[in-house]
C-alpha cells in the first residue's frame, strides 16, 4: 500500500534517523510543543468561531479576527514543526491505524474551509463595515465547518496512540 511505503520512507528518513538520534527526551518534547500548538490553534479559532456563529456581536468582528486568526497560524505551525518529525521517530506503527486517515484528511478538509472563508466576500467585508445577515449566515455556516473538521483531526490525533 502507498501509505506504508511513505510511513517506512519516513522511518529511515534522515529527519527520522536525527530525531531519534536526539535521545528519549526528544519525543516527550516535541509532543509537548505539539499540544502547545494545539491548544493555540483550537483556543484561538473557537473564540473566533463562536463569534461567528453569534456570541458577543457587541465586540466588532474585526477587532476578535485580526489577533485570534494570527494566533492560530502560529499555533498551526508549531503543530507541523512538531508533528512532522514526531511521525518519523516510529513511523511504521503506524501503518494500518484507521485514525491517521481521519486526521490528516480532517486538517486538509479545515485548511480548505480556512481558504474558502477568507477569500469570501463577506469575510473581505468584515473588515471594513458591518456584515448583512446574509454575509453573517456564510460566515457562521464556515465557522460550523471549521468546528467540525478541527475537532475531528484533534479527536483522531488523540486516538492515534490507543490503536
Ligand atoms: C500537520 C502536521 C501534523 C503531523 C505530522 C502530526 C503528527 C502527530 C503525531 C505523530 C502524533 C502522535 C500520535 C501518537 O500518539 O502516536 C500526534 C498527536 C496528536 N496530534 Fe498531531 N500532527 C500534525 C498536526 C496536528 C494538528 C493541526 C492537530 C490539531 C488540530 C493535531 C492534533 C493532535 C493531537 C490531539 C494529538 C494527541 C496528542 C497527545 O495527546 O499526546 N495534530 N500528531
Amino acid at each position: 500500500m502507498a501509505l506504508a511505503h511513505v510511513l517506512t520512507w519516513l522511518e529511515h528518513s534522515p529527519l527520522g534517523v536525527f530525531t531519534r538520534s536526539l535521545g528519549v527526551w526528544s519525543y516527550g518534547v516535541l509532543n509537548l510543543v505539539h499540544i502547545l500548538g494545539i491548544t493555540l490553534l483550537f483556543g484561538s479559532i473557537l473564540l473566533l468561531d463562536v463569534r461567528l456563529l453569534g456570541a458577543w456581536r457587541q465586540i466588532p468582528l474585526a477587532q476578535i479576527s485580526r489577533p485570534t486568526t494570527t494566533m492560530a497560524q502560529i499555533g498551526f505551525v508549531l503543530a507541523l514543526c512538531s508533528g512532522i518529525p514526531m511521525i518519523t521517530v516510529k513511523s511504521s506503527d503506524y501503518i494500518g491505524n484507521p485514525f491517521l486517515l481521519i486526521k490528516f484528511p480532517a486538517i486538509a478538509l479545515a485548511l480548505l474551509n480556512v481558504w474558502l472563508v477568507h477569500r469570501s466576500p463577506a469575510w473581505q467585508a468584515h473588515r471594513v463595515r458591518a456584515l448583512m445577515p446574509a454575509e453573517q449566515r456564510r460566515l457562521a455556516f464556515g465557522a460550523s465547518l471549521s468546528l467540525l473538521f478541527w475537532l475531528t483531526a484533534i479527536s483522531a490525533g488523540r486516538m492515534i496512540g490507543y490503536w
